[in-house]
């Protein structure tokens, strides 16, 4: 095998998307998935996958540091690209400590094993991958540079501004070789439904209210997530080492205006009355701490690597809510428990 590299967290929404394009853009590459299936990890993500001979799972948690250190041997590890984390920012506003344990002390301990594991640290890459509110927030102008001080405001930013401090100190004091990405907000398939756009998509299908906190008027910006997932592929290959890119969709949206393009969407996907799903908004109490705004300058990613979004907020949402439709044994899923079984028929 060319390499073996360890994918964190490849059975969540991001990471499938990134298992998947490795997987199948590198024949020659061993990819071990490395997850210990939270609430948000799903291997049915990834069952398209499960008779290629350069897939491997492996069912660890990245608190458990035996359980890597055997990893990082049986399947003798070249590169890490880690994405396991908590990654909901109101959980971490109920349960900050589950976010420091596992991004912040379950970094720490990949780190480790990278570390030990990799004697001779040449040729190996530690790649980390993050997100843009580590920045915090922005007024009504202006956009997140590689540069921007960091700025975390909820547990969840908190927590991962802490694990690329802790990755930049490995390099710096270890002399591991890495580099990190923060990204904006992603939607697509496999999204767990806790999130803004597949939480309305399932609300509305099901005629539910659509909670929108305070007034609507806080901005992200939207990246499709196959999108991300090239981007990723392109920084591990061609970043510069040790270097910090930032990736994003150039694509801001209210998020009042993003639930109503849904709502009108979703009537004519389903067939409603114009205006039917329109009615389901609900404007609920603001999240404690609410960013105001996200954005992101990618230009680096884009003169240094060439990328670009290539799918357009049109397409991609279209892509997103019909792969919504089609999976509705995947919401119900997720949503009521019956994974396990799965699992259980799968793994034993
Ligand atoms: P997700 O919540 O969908 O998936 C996280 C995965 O990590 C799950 O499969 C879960 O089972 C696994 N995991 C959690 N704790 C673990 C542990 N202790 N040991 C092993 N596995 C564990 O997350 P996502 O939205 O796909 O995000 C993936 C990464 O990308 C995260 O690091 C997140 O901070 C970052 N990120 C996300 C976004 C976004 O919009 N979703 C944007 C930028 C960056
Ligand atoms: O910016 C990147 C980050 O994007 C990632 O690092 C996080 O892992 C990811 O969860 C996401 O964080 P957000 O908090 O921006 O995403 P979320 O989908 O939870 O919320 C998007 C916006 O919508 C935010 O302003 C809060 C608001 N919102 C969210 C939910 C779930 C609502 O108004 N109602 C809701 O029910």
């Amino acid at each position: 095998m060319e390499k073996s590299i360890l994918i964190t967290g490849g059975a969540g929404f991001i990471g499938s998307h990134v298992v998947r394009l490795f997987v199948n853009k590198y024949p020659d590459y061993r990819i071990v998935n490395l997850d210990c299936l939270t609430y948000a990890g799903n291997l049915e993500n990834l069952a398209d996958l499960e008779d290629k001979k350069n897939y491997h799972f492996a069912k660890v948690d990245i608190l458990e540091e035996m359980a890597l250190e055997k990893v990082f041997n049986d399947y003798q590890i070249t590169d890490v690209i880690h994405l396991a984390a908590e990654s909901h920012v109101d959980r971490s506003i109920t349960d900050p400590l589950a976010f420091v344990k596992t991004n912040v002390l379950g970094t720490v301990n990949l780190l480790n094993a990278a570390k030990t594991f990799w004697k001779n640290l040449e040729g190996h890459l530690f790649y980390h991958v993050s997100t843009d509110e580590v920045y915090g927030s922005l007024p009504e102008d202006g956009y997140f540079l590689e540069t921007t001080p960091y700025d975390p405001q909820s547990p969840y930013s908190a927590s991962k501004a802490s694990s690329d401090h802790f990755v930049r100190a490995y390099a710096n004091t270890y002399g591991l070789r890495t580099v990190i990405s923060n990204c904006s907000n992603n939607y697509g398939p496999n999204q767990f439904p806790e999130k803004l756009i597949p939480l309305v998509i399932h609300n509305i299908k099901n005629h539910k209210s659509l909670p929108v906190y305070g007034k609507g008027e806080n901005v992200r910006d939207w990246l499709y997530v196959e999108d991300h997932a090239v981007a990723i592929d392109l920084v591990f290959h061609r970043g510069k080492l040790n270097h910090t890119y930032n990736i994003g969709g150039f694509n801001e949206w209210k998020n009042i205006d993003i639930v109503k393009l849904l709502c009108k969407l979703m009537d004519q996907k389903l067939n409603r009355e114009p205006g039917a799903s329109e009615k389901l908004i609900t404007f609920v109490k603001d999240r404690a701490g609410h960013d105001l705004r996200y954005a992101i300058d990618a230009g680096k990613i884009h003169k240094e690597l060439g990328w670009k979004p290539s799918v357009t907020f049109e397409q991609g949402i279209e892509k997103t809510i019909d792969w919504y439709l089609k999976n509705e044994d995947w919401l119900e899923s997720v949503t009521s428990g019956d994974y396990q079984k799965y699992y259980q028929q799968h793994y034993g």
